[in-house]
């Protein structure tokens, strides 16, 4: 349902979808290069293996990282100020915060074992600069392996360049059994026999397809577009049709601007192959960014010369050709993404065939449609949210479109109207805000979409705790919809603009506001307004001690919202609902309310809302004299807030202290902690368990020192995974700052410990506690 980054996953490294070919030499060296170094850059020209050098080596190593090894893909940023929230949501943070900083995200780093993979990072140079400056001083255990076809150039990066794929010496006598040693050759004859069942290298064709892997400059993907013509062409077909391209290699170096050549010829002779539909259909997937499902594929690009019947067959024919990755996603259907190069060259064909525009019209129209259903308030709310989350950077790529066309700007402010409470769920507050305000800049003053675009921007402020702030947009959105008489802009500009009075203690104020919303939604039959108007009213009303009109409009709140649907609002009336029930005196019902609000939250993956929940339900608990479970979920709602980059909100304080203090009284500061540390470690979906179950918290766990059923501590098991990760003792020593004397110690401690006598042994013992899956993985790479 909510989808999303639930529990605590370890790692978000794509599994392969493609055979990884060899690279032992370069494997080697960068998980060398890592054990020494903070900040390691592979460079090398488009193509060449950067990508997936760098996520076979941190698959491989990712053991070593208790914290886990990251994968944050930067091709679909645009945006430099995007890119730490980037990093925030590949760590399956939702960054919810205030500001977004870097600080936050380096604090949320410190102490970290952790590697971050940053993944082309070549257009956005400064941004990945910064970040890596910041993160390197601020977190001494994380370690940094960057793609990028230029160097960051700061201070402490090592730059590692990756070389194309080995060839054979130009003297090697041209055996097929030689050839087979250089990786370029493995890597096509790897494609080949996928194709063509049966294809080997052998005495007939060893010196063609020699011929072919030198043309190719033994550039990965280059050598991977040839390959898949191999189930129509010979080779000598395909060096013929090369020939006129390419010149083939001759000694000495190539450098790098040869190889891009070399590439971009191959991808131009790819293209020129293609049927016509499918060098259309390739041109205009060029407008997606971060991946694209076939629905989208059929809105955005079928028309004139690609009807949309044929859509999914092309799709098909493009993966076969590799210039599309389909990725198989466990119930849920396939996405498809272009790799960056290939994206790029689509762009320019784009741009010649004078469709770019309205191609990018129709990929904002899309997301608009897309949001529009995100926004139905309906039972399929946390789907449509789950699939907004795949679709951010098709978004940010839509309204940065907006922000060059102005005549799209309207489309692109109903789009963010529409997307208000996905964002409200997930964020990121703070570059939502700043993205919109800024497109709200280039509106027209008495726009339509400006009020849209301020409006969102106040919703985003509220959650920031940036009260006056929200009350100007407000404001200015107020003005703006009453005097184009826009009704829905009125009544939701009214309702949002109650909060920061609330915020303030003004609850006349705000009830007034919420009021006037309300009136004009049931006159005019705004339905969300009405909801949301009546679950505020709720909270307010309950704030102000005027419990039986809370309960009257919290009871008509969730009963319109379970006949619309939707969840959203329904966690908050529960939520508010449950503590005017409480204060009224009915406990049992008051606290069951909450619990349901808390599943409502979770079910809906809302964790700004599941975190306001908690401290409900850590209040409930104080009260009733439940003091460890009253902590325990402190603890967790802290958790939730960590996670999501938040401080607590303002207008909770109070209520937050009452229950910690009352907690502190029954329990002692000491046992308070110890409880709050239990609650803190839980993981989110853990957290919200326990809330919804109410009951006492889990007994603490034996003080672990060691881990179960095998009796290492934790350092040992640490080097054993690093030992099974090849590292040699010098290596682990420097990684976990040991001396080599104490490794070595702790090394003979392990084998005595597991009666095993060598660390080849240690490694495979690893392969089989860590699991099957791991296993797997270290017998492939063995393999190689
Ligand atoms: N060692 C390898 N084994 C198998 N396939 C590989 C290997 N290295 C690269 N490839 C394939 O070659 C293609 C290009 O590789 P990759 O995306 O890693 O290049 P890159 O240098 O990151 O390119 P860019 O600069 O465009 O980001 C991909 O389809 C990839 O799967
Ligand atoms: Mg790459």
């Amino acid at each position: 349902m909510g989808g999303g980054a639930r529990g605590r996953r370890r790692s978000n490294l794509p599994a392969d979808l493609t055979s990884f070919v060899g690279r032992r030499p370069e494997l080697r060296e960068v998980k060398r290069l890592l054990t020494t170094t903070r900040l390691l850059t592979l460079t090398g020209s488009g193509g060449v293996g950067k990508t997936r050098l760098a996520l076979r080596a941190a698959a491989q190593m990712s053991r070593g990282f208790p914290d886990g090894a990251w994968l944050v893909e930067l091709a679909s940023i645009h945006d430099p100020l995007l890119v730490t929230q980037a990093v925030f949501s590949a760590l399956g943070v939702h960054d919810l915060s205030a500001g977004l900083s870097l600080s936050s995200l380096a604090e949320y780093l410190a102490g970290k074992r952790l590697l971050l993979v940053l993944d082309n990072c070549e257009h956005l140079l400064d941004a990945c600069a910064v970040l890596a400056v910041t993160l390197a001083k601020a977190c001494p255990e994380l370690r940094l392996l960057a793609t990028s076809r230029q160097p960051l150039r700061v201070a402490g990066e090592v730059r590692m360049v990756v070389p194309p794929m080995s060839l054979p010496a130009e003297e090697d006598e041209v055996s097929a059994q030689r050839l087979l040693s250089s990786d370029a050759v493995w890597l096509l004859s790897e494609r080949a026999a996928a194709l063509v069942p049966g294809f080997t290298v052998d005495a007939q064709n060893a010196a063609a397809v020699l011929d072919l892997c030198r043309r190719l400059d033994g550039i990965p993907l280059a050598l991977e577009l040839a390959a898949v013509r191999l189930d129509s062409l010979s080779i000598d077909q395909l060096n013929r049709g090369l020939a006129g391209k390419l010149s083939i290699l001759g000694r000495g170096d190539r450098g790098a601007e040869t190889r891009q050549r070399t590439l971009e010829a191959t991808i131009s002779w790819s293209y020129g192959l293609l049927g016509e539909q499918e060098r259309l259909l390739w041109a205009r997937l060029s407008v997606f960014a971060g991946g694209f499902e076939e629905d989208a594929a059929i809105g955005v690009c079928s028309g004139t010369g690609v009807p949309a019947g044929r859509i999914v067959d092309l799709l098909g024919a493009l993966v076969e050709k590799s210039i599309l990755t389909r990725e198989l996603r466990h119930g849920r259907v396939p996405r498809y993404w272009l790799l960056e190069t290939l994206r790029q060259y689509g762009r320019q064909r784009l741009r010649e065939l004078g469709e770019q525009t309205t191609t990018q019209q129709r990929h904002l129209a899309w997301i608009c449609a897309l949001a529009g259903s995100a926004d139905a308030w309906d039972d399929r709310q946390a789907e449509w949210f789950t699939r907004m989350s795949d679709e951010r950077a098709n978004l940010w790529a839509a309204l940065n479109f907006c922000a060059r066309e102005p005549a799209e700007l309207a489309t692109g402010a109903r789009s963010a109207w529409r997307m208000m409470t996905f964002w409200a769920c997930r964020g990121p507050f703070g570059d939502v805000r700043r993205v919109l305000s800024s497109l709200a800049e280039t509106a027209p003053p008495r726009s339509l979409a400006r009020a849209q675009l301020l409006w969102v921007a106040a919703v985003m402020a509220h959650r920031e705790n940036d009260y006056g702030a929200c009350a100007a947009l407000c404001e200015e959105s107020l003005h703006i919809g009453t005097e184009l008489k826009d009704v829905e802009v009125v009544a939701w500009s009214l309702l949002v603009g109650a909060i920061p009075r609330w915020a303030e203690g003004d609850l006349t104020g705000a009830t007034q506001r919420l009021d006037s919303a309300l009136t004009l939604a049931e006159l005019m039959q705004v339905k969300h307004v009405e909801l949301d108007a009546r679950s505020t009213l709720c909270g307010i009303l309950t704030a102000a001690g005027e419990l039986d009109r809370a309960i009257e409009l919290g009871e008509q709140a969730l009963a319109m919202s379970k006949s619309l649907g939707e969840l959203w609002v329904r966690g908050f009336a529960l939520n508010y609902l449950g503590q005017a029930t409480w204060l009224a005196g009915d406990r049992p019902r008051g606290e069951a309310l909450a619990r349901e609000a808390a599943a409502c939250k979770h079910a809906l993956d809302d964790r700004n809302g599941l975190g306001i929940v908690l401290e409900t339900l850590a209040w409930m608990a104080a009260e009733l004299g439940q003091h460890e479970r009253a902590a325990c979920l402190l603890g967790a709602a802290e958790r939730v807030r960590h996670e999501t980059s938040q401080t607590l909100i303002e207008l909770f304080r109070t209520q937050h202290e009452q229950s910690e203090s009352i907690a502190v009284r029954g329990l002692g500061r000491k046992s308070f902690e110890a409880a709050f540390a239990r609650g803190r470690a839980m993981t989110i979906s853990d957290g919200a368990g326990f809330a919804v179950a109410g009951k006492q918290p889990p007994k603490p766990p034996p003080v672990a020192e060691t881990e179960p059923h095998h009796g290492l501590t934790r350092r040992e098991l640490d080097i054993a995974r690093l030992v099974a990760d090849d590292l040699t003792n010098k290596q682990i020593a420097a990684r976990l700052f040991l001396s080599r004397r104490t490794v070595e110690t702790h090394i003979t401690n392990i084998l005595n410990k597991l009666g095993l006598d060598s660390r080849t042994q240690l490694s495979r013992w690893m392969g089989e506690v860590t699991g099957p899956a791991a296993a797997t993985e270290r017998q492939r790479a063995d393999d190689h």
